[in-house]
C-alpha cells in the first residue's frame, strides 16, 4: 500500500457534507442531512483525500515516517470554505462615506451622487496593477486565515475595456501566487461608467462586442448588477444571452434591493447563480427551484452593513426547493468584511437557517455556486484535501462564538497551514 502524505487523526466530528444527490446542489432537507463521522480520520495522498472512516478503522500499514500526522485532539473538521462571490480587486476604501450612510444616506443615494461603486472606480482605475495586486494578496491572506480555500474573485470598478481586464488579470496572478484557489468572474457590466451615462444598452453592447471576446479562456462566468440605478431586466437579460452563446456561465446580482425579476429571469437562462435575493418573491423563488441546479447565493452581512430590516428569506427559499449558498460579498461598499463565519451566524439568526444548513451553504452548496463540486466542497475520496481543523468540538458551536474565528488550521491541497 501507498503510503499517506497526510494523516487527520482523532477528528472528533467530521463533517463530511457526503451522503446527498451528486448531480445537482442540495436542497431542501438535503441541505442538512449530510453525515458526520465522530471519532474519525481523514487520509491523503498528495493534493487528494484517499481514506476517510472511524478511528478504529484507519490501516496503521499506510502511516509511515513520510506521513505527516495532524492530530485534531477530538475537534471538529470540515471541508475548506468556499467563497462563492467577492468584489477582491479594488483599490482605495469607502470609510469617507460610512459616515454618509450613518447619518441615512442610502446606498443607491450615494451612488446617483457620483459616489459609492463610481468613487472606487476612480481609485482603481488611477491604481497601478502592482497596488491592485498587493491588496488582492493581502485580502487573500486575510481570507485564508478565515478558512477560505477557493475565492471567487469579480472585477467590476474599471467599467473600461483596459482596466476590466487588468482586474481580471489582477485576480489571476493572486491565484497563482499564494494557496487560495482564485476564479474570476466578469462583472464589467457593474454599473453605467460616467463615459456612457444616460445609455445603459449601448454600454452593454460595447461589452458584449468588444470585451467579452477577449475574455475566453480568462474567466469563466459573466455577472450583471441588475438594480434601479443600474441595469433593467430586460437589458440585463439581452446581455446575458450574449454571454450565454458566447460560452460563459452566467451570474447574476438581482432583487438586493427592488424586486425586478432579475433573479427569475437568470435562472430561466440557466444561470449558476442568483445572488442577494433579499427581495426575491416567492412566485419568483419558485422559478429558480424549478431547474434544480441555479444556486441563490444569499449575503447577509449586506443588509448589516446597509443598515436594511430586509434579509433574504431563508428558510422560506430552502422550504421551496431552492438550493442556497452563502457568501460575504467581501468589496468596499456594502460588506467590507471578510467573516464568513459572521456570515454564516447572520444567515441563522436573521434568514432562518439551522447550523448544518449554513454550514453546507458555505461548502459543497457555495463550491456548486462555481460548479467546482465534484473536486471540492465535501470530504470524500477523490476529492481535493482542502479542509479545516477547527478548535470547536461541536458544529453547534460554529455559528454560537459570534464573530469569531475558529480555524486552527487550514489544508489547501493536502498541504497545511497554520
Ligand atoms: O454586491 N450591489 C452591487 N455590487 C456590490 C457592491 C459594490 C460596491 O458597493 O462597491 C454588491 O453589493
Ligand atoms: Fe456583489
Amino acid at each position: 500500500p501507498v503510503p499517506y502524505s497526510l494523516l487527520i487523526r482523532n477528528c472528533g466530528q467530521l463533517l463530511t457534507l457526503s451522503g446527498g444527490p451528486t448531480d445537482r446542489p442540495l436542497a431542501g432537507p438535503h441541505l442538512s442531512d449530510w453525515l458526520i463521522l465522530e471519532n474519525a480520520f481523514v487520509a491523503c495522498e498528495g493534493p487528494i483525500i484517499v481514506a476517510l472512516g472511524p478511528m478504529a478503522e484507519l490501516d496503521e500499514a499506510q502511516v509511515t515516517a513520510e506521513t505527516q500526522v495532524l492530530d485534531a485532539g477530538g475537534q471538529v473538521v470540515l471541508p475548506g470554505l468556499v467563497e462563492c462571490h467577492t468584489h477582491l480587486v479594488f483599490a482605495g476604501n469607502r470609510a469617507h462615506e460610512f459616515q454618509r450612510k450613518l447619518q441615512g444616506e442610502s446606498y443607491l443615494d450615494i451612488l446617483a451622487s457620483g459616489g459609492g461603486i463610481l468613487s472606487t472606480v476612480r481609485a482603481t482605475r488611477a491604481a497601478p496593477e502592482e497596488e491592485l495586486l498587493a491588496n488582492a494578496l493581502r485580502h487573500l491572506r486575510d481570507f485564508r486565515r478565515y478558512g477560505i480555500t477557493t475565492l471567487e474573485a469579480k472585477s467590476g470598478y474599471g467599467l473600461d475595456k483596459e482596466t476590466e481586464l487588468r482586474l481580471v488579470r489582477v485576480a489571476r496572478e493572486a491565484g497563482r501566487r499564494q494557496p487560495v484557489r482564485v476564479v474570476p468572474t466578469f462583472l464589467g457590466a457593474h454599473v453605467v461608467p460616467p463615459e456612457y451615462k444616460g445609455r445603459p444598452a449601448d454600454y452593454l453592447a460595447f461589452l458584449a462586442a468588444e470585451v467579452l471576446p477577449a475574455l475566453a479562456g480568462a474567466a469563466e462566468f459573466v455577472d450583471i448588477f441588475c438594480e434601479e440605478g443600474a441595469f433593467s431586466v430586460a437589458d440585463s437579460r439581452r446581455y446575458l444571452q450574449q454571454a450565454r452563446e458566447l460560452g460563459f456561465k452566467l451570474k447574476i446580482h438581482a432583487e438586493q434591493l427592488h424586486d425586478l425579476g432579475g433573479c427569475a429571469m437568470a435562472a430561466e437562462l440557466g444561470a449558476v447563480s442568483v445572488d442577494h435575493c433579499d427581495y426575491l418573491s416567492a412566485p419568483d423563488a419558485a422559478r429558480v427551484a424549478a431547474s434544480g441546479q441555479t444556486v441563490a447565493v444569499l449575503l447577509p452581512l449586506v443588509p448589516l452593513f446597509l443598515r436594511q430590516d430586509k434579509y433574504a428569506p431563508g428558510r422560506q427559499l430552502i422550504a421551496q426547493g431552492v438550493p442556497v449558498a452563502l457568501s460575504t460579498d467581501f468589496n468596499p461598499g456594502s460588506c467590507p468584511s471578510k467573516n464568513l463565519w459572521l456570515a454564516l451566524s447572520m444567515a441563522c439568526l436573521k434568514m432562518g437557517f439551522t447550523p448544518k444548513e449554513a454550514i453546507a451553504a458555505v461548502t459543497l452548496n457555495a463550491a456548486w455556486a462555481l460548479r467546482l463540486a465534484p473536486e471540492i466542497g465535501s470530504i470524500e475520496v477523490g476529492k481535493r484535501a482542502d479542509m479545516l481543523v477547527l478548535n470547536v468540538p461541536d458544529y453547534q458551536e460554529i455559528p454560537y462564538w459570534l464573530g469569531e474565528n475558529p480555524v486552527r488550521e487550514v489544508i489547501i491541497g493536502g498541504q497545511v497551514h497554520a
